[in-house]
């Protein structure tokens, strides 16, 4: 039912902005208005904290769903969730009870901020500080690759509060857009994903009260990274669907097209690539609600499903993808057809929350 509800949503109110979001790299507004009239644009909250109280499968499937028409708005509901997951799974009651209801209600949006300009991969050797000052903290330093910057009232930021201890003296924060010494670079020239701002967040003196502090400090290397073990499962989602979005494409396309006298869908050659392409989206498919349900349960092993079920499944997507283009000929190679965005938003699947190549250190240090 609840795929149902959000297909239809998506195909009626998401799908025909989708190119004119990509071609004019615009936010998609009408997107964010349709998934917060339906509640679906933070499902994750807690029904305590004023949210749907969604699990973790329920919104991999309204990712995957919105992510089938528009990349690019698929990004609302999963950054939502990466940026207020830290706060949701350490902050205190208090933190949670002030920032989970307007996320909730759709009154702001939610970013997180980990990589810096010299701090991608190796996420530990950031240079943003955050240092005390009486009952408040002051934080310096620049932030990258930020997704929804700008559009998002709130930020989780991670910042080093004791240089000697590395990934041990990295703590998180909850800053505001409004918060004095806040502000955002030029959006970044994309490839893909271009209705999605990706800025820079510029935090010069940024004074915040000490209670924003997300958990203990020194505990925000450690929560960025159970973050991302829950959140890499909303990128598998995103692939996931921008998967079945070409796949559904392109299976149309091949009936409709004729050459030598017959739709191509009838060649033995253009089957066998449409059967490939639906045998991976189901694999990754199993492989991603699995790691959603150790996700739910929070088992021992979601490390190693969270990073298989991304890397998998955005290979998937990029392999898939390019095959709906191959499917379309030259017709699939033109901006009057969608399956060069679905492959130009794929790509992102594989670098965002960890390249691949990262996902494959996590699994090997956490085989099951
Ligand atoms: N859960 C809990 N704690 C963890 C953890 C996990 N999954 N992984 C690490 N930690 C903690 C541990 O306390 C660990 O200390 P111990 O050794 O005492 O256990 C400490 O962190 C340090 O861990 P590592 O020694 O493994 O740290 P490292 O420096 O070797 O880095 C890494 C590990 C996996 C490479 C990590 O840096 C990483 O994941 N890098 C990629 C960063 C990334 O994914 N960035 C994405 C940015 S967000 C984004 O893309 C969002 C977007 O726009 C949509």
């Amino acid at each position: 039912m609840l795929r149902d509800a959000v297909r239809s949503l998506a195909e009626a109110k998401i799908a025909p902005h989708a190119a004119a979001v990509d071609e004019e790299a615009r936010f998609p507004r009408e997107a964010l208005e349709a998934l917060v009239a339906n509640d679906l644009h933070a499902v994750h909250v807690p029904e305590e904290y004023g949210g749907s109280g969604a699990d973790a499968l329920a919104t991999v499937i309204v990712i995957e769903e919105v992510a089938r028409v528009c990349a690019s708005s698929s990004l609302i509901p999963a950054v939502n969730k990466l940026g207020s997951l830290p706060v949701i799974l350490s902050g205190s009651e208090e933190l949670k009870k002030k920032y989970m209801a307007p996320l909730a209600k759709g009154d702001g949006m939610f970013s997180y901020c980990l990589s810096e300009p010299d701090a991608g991969s190796d996420a530990a050797g950031m240079k943003t500080k955050a240092v005390r000052d009486g009952d408040f903290w002051v934080l310096n330093g620049v932030k990258r690759w930020i997704t929804n910057a700008g559009e998002s009232e709130f930020y989780t930021v991670m910042a080093v509060t004791d240089p000697s201890k590395r990934s041990k003296g990295i703590s998180a924060f909850v800053v505001e857009k409004s918060d004095e010494g806040v502000s955002f670079g030029a959006p970044e020239k994309k490839l893909g994903i271009k209705g999605s701002p990706t800025r820079e967040v510029y935090l010069d003196n940024v004074r915040i009260p000490a209670d924003r502090m997300i958990g203990e400090e020194g505990t925000g290397f450690a929560t960025a990274m159970k973050t991302l073990d829950h959140t890499r499962i909303t990128i598998a989602a995103q692939a996931l669907g921008i998967a079945q979005g070409a796949l559904d494409y392109a299976k149309g396309y091949v009936q409709e097209r004729k050459q030598f006298g017959k739709p191509i869908a009838d060649f033995q050659g253009i089957q066998f690539m449409l059967a490939d392409m639906a045998m991976k989206i189901s694999a990754a498919r199993a492989l991603t609600y699995q790691a959603a349900a150790a996700s739910e349960r929070g088992d021992a092993d979601l490390t190693y499903q969270g990073a298989a079920a991304k890397c998998f499944a955005s290979d998937v997507a990029m392999e898939v993808t390019t095959d709906a283009v191959q499917l379309l000929g030259g017709y699939g190679y033109t901006r009057d057809y969608p399956v060069e965005r679905m492959m130009r938003d794929a790509k992102i699947t594989q670098l965002y929350e960890g390249t691949n190549q990262i996902q494959r250190i996590v699994m090997a240090r956490n085989l099951p």
